[in-house]
């Protein structure tokens, strides 16, 4: 990724090939835009009038300078009304905007960083920097590709357009703001961008092994510690539940450990939990064939726990926190588990597993009980874990559960100013006798007809917490979707920017 440039220039005398203005529907646009329509002779203001151009949101526009300003094209990007702008507004301009040089084979852009003050009573409470931030991130990651896989002629054929210069305008003031907003929209772009190529690999690639090997190389690069177990280690600390999932592969399971620490010698740090289910075929209890491909992000969970953990280290959050990744492979095989094995996990509990579609619950179980060592100030698992996710919420927010108040509403918060939106679900004790067995302390699914398959599942996981602070995220309708112009086609590494923001608020 080429770093961002800043620069100080007026837009009127700055030399790119895509100057892009960001424009609200009351089209009150500030002295540098005014300066602008005034040198090309009112086009700005006359698409407003003529209604070619509202202000909508992700609204666009090109107008062509003709040599009236030094810019060879101007392009608009409709933000919204003034008062509803906040930094996800933003962050899709910033998308936006990417998607449409693409299309139109520019080679450099220039951002004009907007005010956003249209007077008084309508100003926006964003900050100079949360403003900047915000564009800069959208921009970068709409600009992510995953080519890894093309052969090499293919690659320059698809290769008719590079992107050379990506700047912001900014002027002598604002300089310092605007170079800190950028860099650290760079490392969260560069931890987000870790996360997608992970999930986006296939299973033969991302296997538990090259998960460990990953989260080693960038522990190394970005300086906190990372430790695999094994399974002997598994064995010595009696972790039935994830051994059981992975016994039916011939790839050898890894539990990541990660610890960074940026905070007090004795400060409890926050642990989080990803689910890294390298290929989930569902084991004996066999997935259709329709798409189990996708099965290949099973693991976003332990991807985004890997992200995050680059994110806190890179930008030296003064916290401590620890990533841990149940990595295994779900398959069928002579050596696998059926329904109806009893495992016992490390907890001590014993878990009736009538389903081995239902695996992500056994290897967070021993992961969240491994995690108590930490005497953590709070738990934060994320899995892809239930296709009743998808039913209940869809594409535009993660399911979260957990059980503790002010836990669950921090994360709520974080989802919002991140657009990692989270909608949180009820936990029932209602729902945590669902899982109870009859012949072992708990079973993997409940019965027919119990429904709330997502609950259910949180229920289970709730089993091996303890009264820790522990919110969990269900991330399968979310790990891999374009639903927004930042998130091109693939993984768009959910969980990352959410952690990192609520990380950053209680640092
Ligand atoms: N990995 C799947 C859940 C999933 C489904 C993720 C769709 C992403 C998209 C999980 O391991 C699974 O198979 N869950 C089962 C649970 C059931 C057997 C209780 C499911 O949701 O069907
Ligand atoms: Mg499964
Ligand atoms: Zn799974």
């Amino acid at each position: 990724m080429k770093p961002i440039k800043i620069k100080i220039d007026a837009p009127i005398v700055h030399k790119t090939d895509c100057l892009t203005l960001f424009c609200p529907e009351e089209a009150a646009p500030g002295s540098a835009l005014k300066e602008i329509d005034k040198k090309l002779n009112g086009a700005l203001s006359q698409a407003y009038k003529s209604k070619r151009f509202e202000g909508k949101t992700n609204q666009t526009l090109w107008l062509d300078t003709l040599g009236n300003i030094k810019s060879k094209a101007i392009l608009l990007i409709g933000v919204g009304p003034i008062k509803e702008i906040g930094a996800e507004k933003l962050r899709q301009a910033g998308g936006t905007s990417v998607n449409q040089i693409e299309k139109n084979k520019s080679t450099s852009i220039s951002f004009v960083l907007p005010s956003l003050t249209g007077g008084k009573k309508n100003s926006s409470k964003l900050k100079s920097e949360d403003i900047a931030c915000a564009i800069a991130e959208g921009a970068l990651l709409g600009l992510y590709r995953f080519e890894e896989y093309k052969s090499k002629d293919k690659k320059t054929k698809n290769k008719n357009w590079t992107l050379e210069d990506l700047s912001l305008l900014t002027d002598a003031a604002n300089q310092t703001v605007a170079r800190k907003a950028a860099q650290k929209a760079q490392k969260i772009a560069d931890a987000v961008f870790t996360t997608r190529d992970l999930i986006a690999h296939p299973g033969n690639r991302a296997t538990p092994t090259f998960l460990a090997q990953t989260a080693k190389k960038i522990a190394r690069s970005h300086q906190f510690s990372c430790k695999i177990l094994g399974r002997k280690e598994m064995e010595k600390l009696g972790m039935g539940a994830l051994l059981g999932v992975s016994q039916g592969s011939n790839e050898p399971p890894a539990l990541i450990v990660m610890e960074y620490k940026g905070g007090p010698k004795k400060q409890a740090p926050v642990v989080i939990v990803g689910k890294g289910i390298t290929f989930d075929t569902g084991g004996i209890s066999l997935k259709p064939s329709a798409n189990m491909g996708e099965m290949k992000m099973d693991m976003s969970g332990g991807a985004a726990t890997i992200g995050a953990m680059q994110a806190v280290a890179s930008l030296k959050l003064p916290i401590n926190v620890v990533g841990l990744v149940p990595a295994a492979e779900n398959m069928p095989s002579g050596t696998a588990i059926k329904p109806g094995d009893i495992l016992t996990s490390m907890s001590g509990k014993t878990i009736e597993v009538l389903n081995t579609d239902a695996e992500g619950r056994l290897v967070l179980a021993d992961a969240l009980t491994f995690s108590a060592r930490y005497k953590p100030r709070a738990v934060i698992d994320l899995a892809t874990l239930t296709g009743a996710c998808v039913v209940a919420l869809g594409h535009q927010a993660c399911a979260l559960l957990g059980n503790d108040e002010d836990l669950i509403q921090q994360l709520i918060a974080s989802g919002e100013s991140s657009g990692e939106r989270a909608w949180n679900l009820p936990l029932w004790e209602e729902h945590e006798k669902e899982v109870k067995s009859d012949i072992a302390d708990l079973k993997n699914i409940t019965a027919p007809n119990v429904g709330a398959g997502t609950i259910t599942a949180a229920a289970f996981l709730k089993a091996f917490v303890g009264d820790v602070p522990w919110a969990h995220l269900d991330i399968a309708g979310v790990a891999w979707e374009q639903s927004k112009p930042y998130i091109p086609k693939g993984p768009s590494g959910f969980g990352v920017r959410l952690l990192i923001n609520y990380l950053e608020n209680i640092a």
